[in-house]
């Protein structure tokens, strides 16, 4: 397996006044390519700390943090900057789209960042919204018109349109409703599936169960995983195991 990024005694403290809160203690992983990797843990055990320290969103308080031969621990804001918009995207429990802005526009911007090509941003972009039910008539629409699963479908694409190594989620589907957060995992288990590397933290069995890998965090580091072959649909043998395994870690 191909290790895309090397975690090494992350510590990530909180200083509120006099108090220090110990949030991350000297917690080891390794993410693989192509593994649609889950955190969980329940709520407060540092699940998106986690995640921001992962992608470059935050510094860890002490500890190395290593994407390919990058070591992106001692990075300065700008260097860690560049670094992720060269090899992540994000999707966030609120879409954190510009209503402002047109669908299009939106996934444009974000696809200027890297590439000056409009007309490949754009081919790019109609392709990824075709693979995520979303048609040509919602293009000149603006966040506001959509529903919140198409806004979130929409976000998705808005996130891979510079095809990053590396997918961050957190609680994606958290503001969803039920047919919305299907239709969502949907979307992401097909990226997993044509190859695209993704870490996503939830504390939803339905969406744990869409990863081949899960990770458990409690008391400031990663107690258990439990590895599982990719998803296929109505595979009830995966929901017992994955609710055996959160049962275990007491969830
Ligand atoms: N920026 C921050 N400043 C101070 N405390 C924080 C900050 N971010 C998170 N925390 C604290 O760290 C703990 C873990 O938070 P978080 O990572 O958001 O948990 P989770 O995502 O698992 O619910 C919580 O007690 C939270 O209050
Ligand atoms: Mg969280």
């Amino acid at each position: 397996m191909d290790k895309l990024l090397e975690v090494k005694d992350l510590c990530k403290t909180f200083s509120n006044g006099n108090v220090q809160q110990h949030v991350l203690k000297n917690l080891n992983i390794e993410i693989y390519k192509g593994d649609f990797t889950i955190i969980m843990g329940s709520s407060g055990s540092g699940k998106s700390t986690l995640l921001y320290a992962l992608s470059g969103m935050d510094k860890p308080t002490l500890g190395k943090i290593t994407y390919g031969d990058e070591e992106i621990s001692g990075y300065s804001n700008d260097k860690l900057a560049l670094f992720r918009r060269k090899h992540c995207g994000f999707i966030f429990q609120q879409n954190y789209l510009n209503d402002t802005m047109s669908v299009m526009d939106n996934i444009m911007v974000n696809g200027l960042l890297v590439q000056k090509d409009r007309k490949a941003i754009y081919n790019k972009a109609c392709e990824l919204l075709s693979k995520v039910n979303i048609g040509e008539e919602s293009y000149n629409k603006y966040p506001g018109q959509l529903s919140g699963g198409e806004a979130q479908r929409v976000s998705i694409v808005r996130s891979i349109i510079n095809s990053p190594e590396l997918l961050f989620g957190d609680e994606p589907t958290g503001a969803l409703n039920s047919q919305n957060t299907v239709n969502v995992l949907d979307v992401m288990t097909e990226l997993n599936n044509q190859g695209q590397s993704i870490v996503m933290v939830t504390h939803d069995i339905k969406s744990a169960r869409r990863g081949n890998r899960i990770l458990y965090l409690r008391d400031g580091v990663i107690i258990d995983e439990l590895r599982l072959d990719k998803y296929v649909s109505g595979d009830r043998e995966r929901h017992v195991k994955v609710k055996e395994f959160l049962e275990k870690m007491g969830w």
